[in-house]
């Protein structure tokens, strides 16, 4: 199993700055960052974990299994205050994520996020929740899809490619990754043909795991589950993503939103988070050389107040 961890030292030496303090990932994949975050905490120190994918479960709880200032849950980001409950938690020291899928669920055919390869259709990363992306194409309508492609994968060809999804769904179910390939192959010139696969894939993808509005309640949560100093450090791989951190911590980091020119300050608003990074912290040119997943990589710092 693989994947390289993205600005692996940059975001943890931003992340953890008590050595004792308790830490929550909610992105465990493989462990980089987590084992990171552990290498930096002495033995009081806790890291809470979670993953959604079966597999990434599994590796981790199996990789930390003797460490036992670790624990992980086959779960959703968004339960980090449950989970804050059943660990006697009260607050973070840091909250880190880094969003999306990693390179073994892109490069493992089972895992069904590839259209290199033929594959069950499917994109979800816990196959027990939500609808798969063949039950998608078999049941949404035309406008339906062509909005998801455009909305998440800014796919220009989206109505195109519905329409084309919706004929061939009078003769056959979807089930197959081939089969979706085979129809965006129909209506897209080839140099185009990987960009625009990379695209409705992703945007099946962000839509069958409700990846942006996880995101938004995983940040509010998270914001209130900060100790004062605390870190949040979270790193995104595409724009809707990056706007949604940027807005939310931009939102945070005001003291007050009354229209201009009000004489004196009425809405009440408390300044909840610091911004630490203004712009986002980007790769450098040799991470992106090594590792072609970072090419897109964003990350966003901000500190409870
Ligand atoms: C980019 S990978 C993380 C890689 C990890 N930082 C490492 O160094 O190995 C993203 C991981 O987050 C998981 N994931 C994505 N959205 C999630 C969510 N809402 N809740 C929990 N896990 C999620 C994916 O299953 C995937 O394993």
């Amino acid at each position: 199993m693989s994947h390289e961890p993205v600005l692996l030292k940059e975001s943890i030496d931003f992340l953890v700055t008590e050595k004792k303090g308790i830490y929550f990932d909610g992105t465990a994949g493989f462990g980089g960052h987590s084992q990171e975050i552990l290498s930096r905490l002495n033995e009081k120190g806790k890291l809470i974990a979670t993953d959604k994918d079966q597999s990434a479960f599994e590796y981790c709880r199996d990789k930390f299994a003797d460490d036992k200032r670790f624990s992980i849950y086959h779960t959703g980001f968004t339960n980090i205050d449950s989970i804050s409950r059943i660990e006697f938690i009260d607050q973070f020291d840091g909250i880190f994520a880094d969003l999306g899928v990693s390179s073994f669920q892109l490069d493992t055919v089972e895992a069904g996020f590839t259209f290199r390869e033929d594959a069950v259709l499917d994109l979800r990363m816990n196959k027990a929740e939500g609808i798969s992306a063949s039950d998608l194409l078999n049941k949404f309508s035309q406008e339906e899809i062509a909005k998801i492609l455009f909305e998440y994968g800014e796919e220009k060809n989206s109505r195109l490619i519905a329409k084309k999804i919706i004929e061939f769904r009078l003769t056959e179910n979807f089930s197959r990754t081939s089969q979706l390939k085979k129809i965006i192959e129909q209506v897209t010139p080839v140099r185009f043909l990987n960009k625009s696969l990379s695209r409705v894939f992703q945007a099946l993808r962000i839509f069958v795991n409700n990846e942006l509005e996880e995101l938004k309640t995983f940040l509010d949560k998270s914001f209130s589950l900060l100790k004062p100093g605390g870190r949040i450090v979270i790193l995104s791989y595409h724009s809707l993503e990056d706007r949604i951190v940027k807005e939310k911590i931009k939102y945070e980091s005001l003291s007050c939103i009354c229209p201009q020119g009000m004489p004196i300050c009425i809405c009440g608003k408390k300044q909840r988070l610091k911004l630490i990074t203004r712009k986002p912290i980007v790769p450098e040119d040799i991470e992106i050389e090594r590792n072609r997943r970072a090419r897109s990589a964003k990350m966003r710092v901000a500190e409870r107040v």
